[in-house]
């Protein structure tokens, strides 16, 4: 298996469904990794308090993350324009600018709303390659509502970096930020 889907909800393309398994049900967060996630969701709304500029809150989205998660060598956003992603806010080293929907980890995850974990990146059928010490890889879709906004993307050069808490911690995450530019958390 080379990624997983941890909200599948139509069926994938042919290699990457073969990778595609469902994720398996969310921890508690007691442990180590629950707690880092938590800490790290005190600290963004504490970021975002009274800021409402998506490119600023994005950034430093992507810095908390990329300076928090252990292992990670890239993180941040592309945003759906036109059926396009378009490089956004992020950490690491330059990136490839557009994304067509469908292409890619995170051209896949948007087009299927889904989050989508790669325990080997040269493993996933099309993977795009924009630092070559990228092993693993996870995309979180944004939505607002039904409608994709774009993914947050974190890369890893460690094979397997990313489980099921770092689905779920990182989902947790976008949707404090989104339903912050949204003003549903006011
Ligand atoms: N690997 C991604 C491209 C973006 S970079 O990792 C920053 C993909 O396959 O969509």
């Amino acid at each position: 298996m080379s990624a997983k889907v941890a909200k599948k909800k139509a069926p994938a393309k042919k290699g990457a469904a073969k990778a595609a398994k469902k994720a398996a049900p969310a921890k508690k967060k007691t442990s180590v990794k629950g707690q880092m996630y938590a800490s790290l969701v005190a600290q963004l709304r504490s970021l975002l308090k009274g800021e409402y500029d998506f490119i600023a809150n994005a950034a430093n989205f992507s810095a908390l993350v990329y300076n928090s998660l252990p292992d990670v060598n890239w993180a941040g956003f592309y945003i759906l324009q036109d059926d396009v992603l378009v490089l956004g806010p992020f950490q690491g080293q330059p990136a490839c600018v557009r994304i067509p929907m469908g292409k890619g980890v995170c051209g896949f995850a948007a087009q299927q709303c889904e989050t989508v974990i790669v325990p080997n990146v040269h493993e996933f059928p099309g993977h795009i390659a924009c630092d070559s010490a990228s092993n693993s890889e996870i995309v979180i879709p944004l939505f607002d509502g039904a409608r994709v906004l774009g993914v947050f993307d974190v890369d890893s050069p460690t094979l397997k970096r990313f489980d099921d808490q770092d689905a779920e911690g990182l989902n947790e995450l976008v949707t404090v930020l989104v339903a912050h530019e949204e003003g549903l958390d006011e």
